[in-house]
């Protein structure tokens, strides 16, 4: 990992980046920011979206095995019992006396021995102020109804996991699956982490693109080497560089209450090796917890062996904002071209937000009537831009700054012959292509 200056730098430069091209502002900003809650521009919500799409693609829409569900956030708080997570689903916190700051137990600039004199704050520096730690759910409580009291409390999810256990059957049974089969699902999750931060890393709202595969007790370790490999697959497709990746396999300390084995998939952030997505294997915990506490039967039967069993439950859980995380932190490369630097996101161009951008040279001459011809014919297939803004070259920087993999400029020429020039943001190669053909070109170019 860089020096943490150097770390500092980059996650501004990013942070910056995303707010001057609308990828992603702090919420509430004018209100001075509710710090761990982000918003997405223009930009950040195509590009959450073609990741949250090609998810979707490849979990559901490709899988003769995988159903999907949009559940909820909401639920019963018995669920939340039986999952756990009402007793366990904690982080150690410990509070300073003095400042009134909170940190988790593990953080590391904490000095001594929590509870005892020597401890030291990290962030008023005074000694022997800091609590000894205390379990803190991550929950986040509110009140169903008009009364708020005890017996009106719910949650928000902390995981969208739970929605699919208490479908699993109604699932089942409705599309007339079979074991193996699997259940996905894309929505929202909410915690209340005690420290939150790394700009979009960490949050106390994010989303999750999560699939609880259900197999027979006995195949669960088959399906989690074959969901490991194919969600590492996955990952590399978005374009990420492989040596940023890497596998994490949780130790005993690390294992959440519900997992029997758990890998992450890491990417190396500018600030040190980070999960964004995670493989458990869950065995038959929660559906069996959900058994005991509704008193319905979840158990599958067999046909062909005439076995009943619960069954075991593999999971992949992403989270759609680190992934969105990831990809950005991974494209944004500063790069010198004749004498300048340049700041570019090297996209995959499936997952740009915008697809092209379409320049008239200059505003006059019958450019800027053929261009926005060109660009009315385009939007009917693709997300694009129309900017006659600035020179030239301005406007292809701008363009590189949002990861627009083509800029199509309608020049003198064009006027003449129908034919448009087009930038390739990454070699800054130019070609020139009859405007008729534009649609097959970028249909050819944004494969993949
Ligand atoms: N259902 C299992 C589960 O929720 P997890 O490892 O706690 O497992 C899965 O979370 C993924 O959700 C993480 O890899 C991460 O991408 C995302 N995630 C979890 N907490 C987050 C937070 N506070 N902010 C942003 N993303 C988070």
């Amino acid at each position: 990992m860089a020096a943490p200056d150097k770390v500092d730098k980059v996650m501004e430069k990013l942070v910056s980046l995303a707010k001057r091209r609308g990828f992603v502002f702090q919420s509430s900003e004018i209100y001075g920011g509710l710090g761990p809650v982000w918003d997405y521009g223009p930009l950040g919500v195509e590009l959450k979206k073609n990741i949250k799409e090609r998810w979707w693609r490849s979990m559901v829409h490709e899988r003769e095995d995988i159903e999907g569900l949009d559940a909820a956030i909401l639920m019963d708080p018995k669920v939340w019992e039986a999952s756990g997570h009402v007793a366990g689903f904690t982080d150690p916190l410990i509070d300073c006396k003095q400042c009134k700051h909170r940190f988790r137990a593990d953080d590391p600039r904490i000095k001594g021995t929590p509870g005892a004199p020597d401890a030291q704050c990290p962030v008023c520096g005074n000694k022997g102020t800091l609590t000894v730690a205390r379990q803190f759910n991550l929950m986040f409580k509110t009140f169903m109804g008009p009364v708020e009291e005890q017996a009106a409390v719910i949650y928000l999810r902390p995981e969208t996991a739970q929605g699919i256990y208490v479908n699993y059957l109604n699932v089942l049974q409705a599309s007339r699956q079979k074991i193996p089969f699997g259940v996905a699902q894309i929505g929202k999750a909410f915690r209340n982490e005690i420290t939150p931060g790394n700009f979009t890393f960490r949050t106390r709202e994010f989303e999750q693109m999560e699939m609880q595969f259900f197999v027979k007790p006995g195949a669960d370790g088959e399906w989690f080497e074959f969901w490991k490999a194919e969600r590492m697959k996955w990952v590399q497709a978005l374009g990420v560089r492989p040596e940023r990746l890497r596998f994490h396999q949780h130790g005993p300390g690390e294992l959440a209450h519900y997992a029997k084995d758990a890998y992450d998939i890491e990417y190396e952030f500018p600030f040190g090796w980070n999960e964004f997505e995670g493989i458990h294997n869950r065995t038959d915990f929660d559906l069996s917890r959900h058994q005991a506490a509704s008193g319905k039967k979840l158990e599958y039967l067999e046909q062909a062996t005439n076995e009943r069993f619960i069954p075991y439950v593999v999971e992949t859980s992403a989270g759609a904002d680190r992934t969105t995380l990831v990809v950005l932190a991974d494209a944004y490369r500063e790069e010198a071209i004749e004498g300048e630097t340049r700041v570019v996101l090297r996209l995959l161009p499936s997952l740009a937000p915008l697809k092209a951008a379409v320049f008239p040279l200059v505003n006059k001459d019958g450019m800027p009537e053929l261009a926005r011809t060109i660009f009315d014919d385009l939007r009917k297939t693709y997300n694009v831009f129309y900017d006659d803004g600035g020179s030239i070259g301005r406007r292809y920087r701008r363009q590189d700054e949002a990861g627009t993999p083509f800029g199509i400029t309608i020049d003198g020429q064009s006027v003449q012959d129908q034919t448009v020039t087009v930038r390739d943001r990454d070699t800054l190669l130019q070609e020139r292509i009859a405007a008729a053909k534009l649609v097959g070109y970028l249909a050819e170019k944004l494969k993949g």
